[in-house]
């Protein structure tokens, strides 16, 4: 046999030669400690790919204390690794071992590193964490995010990029996976995640470990959790199983309007259908509200999470189901390769509301765009680029984002006429499904379906300042 280590275009490989045969193997490196992503740096991580999260976690609501065991499932992308790193914001981590074997790791900020050295994986692998700890919440946005303790349990709930303050994650919608999410509390709290409900298990010592599903591809800050007293339902619509989890201590009145907009998610989830023009992407649906007022919904993927302050009147209900359950296209089945395209969610998102309205016999998406129009040029609404917002969550999730988003969409329809843009919403939401898309993506596919060059339009509606 015959080894010699060859620099070819840049790549360090190594060719080895075998009777004949030869082999051309790249010499292993130590994976990027992020993505990739301009926004968030830290997010994500380079070299592989994880296909699933096996998670085990314990959440006493008494001490905050969560304790977990992570099996995640991953693999290389490019060369193989003696080194890698996964998210992971505070806890302790007891003990990692990748491929069975006990590895010594670092902690460098919000990374947690295989030491290099140790092993080398190629293709296929597993890394198993135990930790514990009483996750960090996340600060910014529109309040108080990640594991948030209630009044009887925890909230798991947020963007961009919460999932490493419970579990050791790649961090950042590129990177889909399965999951499957065992959780084991007090056997008196129902404790509601995405996907389907594979157990709910007998009382042990007071404990009960409830085992939550979602085989279609996720990405990690769309896994929710929710632990406390809800009254959870199913029922199925069409194939769609409806799993609708409510708190059992919101006011009547809230819970009233939140009966009525969540009867109405299989008439929802079929206009929704129409604006899209593809099916519903997911076997699963429902929605978890909470009697907490957090300010916000997530679209969780599969069961979005509704704060209490929006069942405060019947159609602000009924428009927050409309527009988490339009996420479940725009946001989660297709989803962002980077976040500075957050208008493909949130514009997307609120179109569908307009839309909504529209079918209801309210407001016109023809007004709802004249109305934006109406703002004078130099509002500062006009000042962002939606198209590059910026980082900053206020910037990432501003009104501008979701309005003048939502207004790019319509003065698009009205640019294309009606066909093209159904035509181009259909194709958008079939041909990209289940995939990390991007705003020059959707712009070339524009072009495409409509024959002509679009970028001025795009330039000009998600740049800075109004159109002319
Ligand atoms: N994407 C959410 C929606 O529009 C809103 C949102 C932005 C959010 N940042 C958040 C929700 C942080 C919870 C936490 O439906
Ligand atoms: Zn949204």
């Amino acid at each position: 046999m015959v080894r010699r280590p060859a620099l070819v275009a840049g790549t360090l490989l190594l060719v080895t030669g075998c009777a004949g045969q030869v082999a051309v193997q790249e010499f292993p490196v130590v994976g990027a400690t992020g993505i990739g992503d301009d926004y968030y740096p830290g997010d994500g991580n380079g070299g592989y790919d994880v296909e699933r999260y096996d998670l085990d976690v314990g959440y006493d609501p008494v001490t905050d204390e969560l304790t977990g065991t992570a099996l995640v499932t991953a693999d290389t992308t490019g060369a193989p690794l003696r080194g890698f790193s996964l998210d992971l914001v505070g806890l302790e981590v007891s003990s990692v071992q990748v491929d069975g074997s006990e590895v010594t790791t670092t902690r460098d900020g919000d990374e947690l590193v295989v030491d290099p050295g140790q092993v080398v994986v190629d293709g296929r692998f597993t890394v198993q964490v135990e930790y514990a700890g009483v996750p960090e919440p996340v600060r910014d946005g529109p309040g108080t995010s990640g594991v948030v303790p209630t009044s009887d349990g925890v909230l798991v709930v947020g963007q961009p990029d919460v999932a490493a303050t419970w579990f050791p994650v790649n961090d950042h919608p590129r990177d889909a996976a399965a999951v499957q999410l065992s959780v084991t509390v007090p056997e008196d709290l129902v404790a509601v995640s995405n996907g389907t409900l594979v157990d709910r298990g007998d009382p042990v010592d007071g404990e009960r470990t409830w085992v939550w599903r979602s085989d279609e591809p996720m990405a990690p800050y769309l896994l929710t959790l929710a632990v406390g007293d809800y009254d959870l339902t199913e029922r199925e619509v069409d194939g769609i199983t409806y799993r609708d989890a409510v708190a059992t201590g919101l006011s009547d009145r809230r819970a009233g309007n939140a009966r009525a907009a969540l009867e109405r998610q299989p008439e929802v989830v079929d206009f929704l259908a129409g604006v899209f023009g593809s099916p519903y992407p997911f076997t699963e649906c429902g929605a978890i509200v909470t009697d907490s007022s957090l300010g916000f919904a997530l679209e969780t993927q599969t069961r979005p999470i509704y704060a209490s302050d929006f069942f405060g009147s019947a159609t602000g209900a009924e428009l927050v189901v409309v527009h988490e359950l339009a996420h479940q296209w725009t946001g989660d089945d297709l989803r962002l390769d980077r976040w500075s395209d957050i208008w493909l969610n949130e514009g997307f998102a609120t179109y569908a509301e307009w839309a909504w309205t529209e079918a209801q016999g309210g407001e016109t998406v023809a007004d709802q765009l004249a109305a934006v129009l109406e703002q004078p040029a130099d509002d500062p609404f006009w000042d962002q680029a939606i198209g590059d917002p910026g980082p900053a969550t206020d910037d990432l999730f501003s009104g501008a984002v979701y309005v003048r988003g939502a207004a790019t969409l319509a003065a698009l329809r009205a640019e294309v006429g009606d066909e093209a843009f159904d035509e181009l919403l259909s194709r958008w939401t079939t041909d990209r499904a289940g995939q990390a898309v991007t705003t020059p993506e959707f712009a070339d596919l524009a072009a495409e379906v409509t024959g002509t060059d679009l970028t001025g339009f795009f330039d000009e509606w998600l740049g800075a300042g109004k159109p002319a």
